[in-house]
C-alpha cells in the first residue's frame, strides 16, 4: 500500500513569554525563584521543543505593551500555544488578559514560586480561569511541564 504522508504537515510553534523582572533570575530573591538564569531556562526549554519536534521561541519583556503586542502577532505568526509567567502582570494586568482572550491562543500559565503561599495580593491571577492549565511553584521545572502539556494538547486537539 503506497504510503501518503499527511498534506498539511507542519511543526507545531510554541512560543514562550517571560513578564517583568525575569530578566533577573538568578540574581533575584534565590529563596522564591532559584539561582538558575533565564537563559539557561530557555535554552533548556529549546532541547526540549527540539526533541519533541516543535518549534520554541522565548521572549522576556518588562513592557506591559510589549507583552500585549506579541500576543496580539501569535495569531498572525501562527503561534499554537502560548507558555507564560506573566510575574507581576499576573495580578494587575486586564489587557494581558483581553489580549490572550482576543487571540484566543491556548496558553498555559506558569509561576516560579507558589504564589497561593506568599503575600495575599499575589493569590489573584487576571489570566487563570481563561488558562488551560496552571503551574504554580515548581520552580524552573514548570516551564519543562508546561512545554511538554502544549505538546500533549497540541497532539490530542486537532
Ligand atoms: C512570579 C510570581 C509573581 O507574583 C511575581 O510578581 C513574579 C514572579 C513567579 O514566577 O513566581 O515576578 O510570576
Amino acid at each position: 500500500m503506497a504510503h501518503h504522508p499527511p498534506l498539511h504537515f507542519s511543526m507545531s510553534k510554541l512560543l514562550v513569554l517571560h513578564g517583568p523582572n525575569l530578566n533577573l533570575l538568578g540574581a533575584r530573591e534565590p529563596a522564591h525563584y532559584g539561582t538558575v538564569q533565564l537563559d539557561d531556562i530557555n535554552r533548556h526549554l529549546g532541547a526540549v521543543a527540539k526533541s519533541h519536534k516543535v518549534t520554541i521561541e522565548c521572549r522576556q519583556s518588562n513592557a506591559e505593551h510589549e507583552i500585549v503586542e506579541w500576543i496580539q502577532h501569535a495569531g498572525s505568526e501562527g503561534i499554537d500555544f502560548i507558555i507564560i509567567n506573566p510575574a507581576a502582570f499576573t495580578h494587575t494586568s486586564v489587557a494581558i488578559r483581553d489580549a490572550l482572550a482576543a487571540v484566543a491562543i491556548p496558553f498555559i500559565e506558569v509561576h516560579l514560586s507558589n504564589v497561593h503561599r506568599r503575600e495575599n495580593f499575589r493569590h489573584h491571577s487576571y489570566v487563570s480561569d481563561i488558562a488551560e492549565g496552571v503551574i504554580t511553584g515548581l520552580g524552573a521545572q514548570g516551564y519543562e511541564f508546561a512545554v511538554l502539556g502544549a505538546i500533549k494538547y497540541l497532539s490530542t486537539h486537532e
